[in-house]
């Protein structure tokens, strides 16, 4: 009897250190075994921000015990794992080179195959996890490092339709929690804020809302809500720029993703499309309900990651893995840690100044 493949995901790209167990059941649908997230947020929050050399460092100390943990729980032997995914981009090269290299002596070790993944496409696969996704489809990825609208035409191959021109949507929402005084990573407590505020309150700027496609930008929002940050007297006046903040961040969603529908069926006829919406933000429940409503109205279907999926986690790994395995797409162990590695690698770079939409 053939045995069903097992996969030990692997991730630490970031400020999260994860593994995870992945099994094809019977049906040839993954089975999420365990999945094991140890956040590093402590570590982080006095700095504001993740500070490189202590999030590696952190990695260094919890690798083992957090894959240890994984195959425990998972019911599983280290014997049993038929393949070890872990990402390999892109990220922090210190921290990439934690995870990387683990997984490399592991595969090596057990003499099993080692499939190096990219960090986004596991946020693009994230929801085969739960439910049936058949390619192609639209993506909006919404993280703390991007911020872009993608055709998923087939594992490994993709097509940017929009991508944020300076600032990606996680980092707008960590950056205006910072200055209502709310620790790093503060994203989530916008949405808390919000919920007690008035959005009508302040009228912020929507940059490049008119031109440039379904491209974003976020910096000329931030810097509005710098000034006003420096007038706000009460918890009062913090709820109402949340509320204003989000509001804003809603408006722009709503419109940029009308025209990434467009541009979508401009290049695929599938029709009642699956919409993904995945990465940290896609936690954001306005988020969630607004683009549900867009989609139903104007016919696709919208899917998202479960809450626990969509921040980093190394169960999206092991689903990559195990499509890569399927196909036995591996890779070498000389496969480098990449800090940048694009999901279409054709697409025009499009952040700094001068950029022309
Ligand atoms: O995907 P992710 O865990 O890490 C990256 O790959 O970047 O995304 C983290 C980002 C952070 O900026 C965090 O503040 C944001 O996702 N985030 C949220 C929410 N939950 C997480 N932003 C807005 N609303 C939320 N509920
Ligand atoms: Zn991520």
């Amino acid at each position: 009897m053939k045995k069903n493949a097992i996969i030990l995901g692997i991730e630490t790209s970031c400020d999260e250190t994860a593994a995870a167990i992945l099994e094809e059941n019977n049906k040839g649908k993954p089975n999420l075994l365990s999945n094991i997230v140890s956040s590093q947020e402590e570590v982080h929050k006095k700095f504001g921000g993740v500070v490189p050399e202590l999030a590696a460092r952190s990695h260094i100390n919890k690798i083992d015990i957090i894959v240890n943990k994984a195959i425990k729980e998972s019911g599983k032997k280290l014997e049993d794992i038929d393949a070890i995914a872990v990402t390999a981009g892109p990220g922090l090269i210190v921290c990439l080179s934690v995870g990387l290299n683990f997984a490399k002596a592991l595969a090596m070790s057990l003499k099993k195959p080692f499939i190096a993944v990219n960090h986004l496409e596991g946020h693009a696969l994230s929801p085969k996890i739960i439910t049936d996704l058949k390619y192609p489809y639209l993506l909006l990825l919404i993280s703390g490092g991007h911020t872009q609208y993608l055709l998923v035409k087939n594992l490994g191959k993709y097509i940017r339709l929009g991508t944020t021109i300076d600032d990606a949507l996680g980092e707008a929402f960590d950056k205006t929690a910072k200055l209502l005084g709310i620790k790093f990573p503060g994203g989530p407590f916008i949405e808390k804020y919000a919920i007690k505020g008035n959005p009508n309150r302040f009228i912020l700027p929507k940059p490049i809302i008119n031109r440039g496609g379904c491209n974003l930008s976020f910096a000329g929002l931030k810097t509005a809500v710098l000034k006003i940050s420096k007038t706000l007297r009460n918890k009062k006046d913090k709820y109402d720029l949340a509320a204003s903040f989000q509001k804003t961040i809603d408006e722009i969603l709503y419109n940029k993703t009308k025209i990434a529908f467009n541009e979508f069926k401009k290049i695929s006829s599938k029709k009642n499309s699956p919409f993904v919406i995945a990465g940290g933000v896609a936690a954001n429940k306005n988020i969630r309900d607004l683009l549900e409503r867009l989609s139903l109205k104007e016919n696709f279907k919208p899917i998202f990651p479960p809450q626990n999926l969509c921040g980093d986690n190394a169960a999206m790994i092991a689903m990559v893995g195990l499509e890569r395995f399927k196909l036995k797409k591996f890779s070498k162990l000389h496969h480098p840690a990449k800090p940048r590695w694009p999901l279409d690698e054709k697409a025009v770079f499009l952040k700094g100044a001068g950029v022309k939409l």
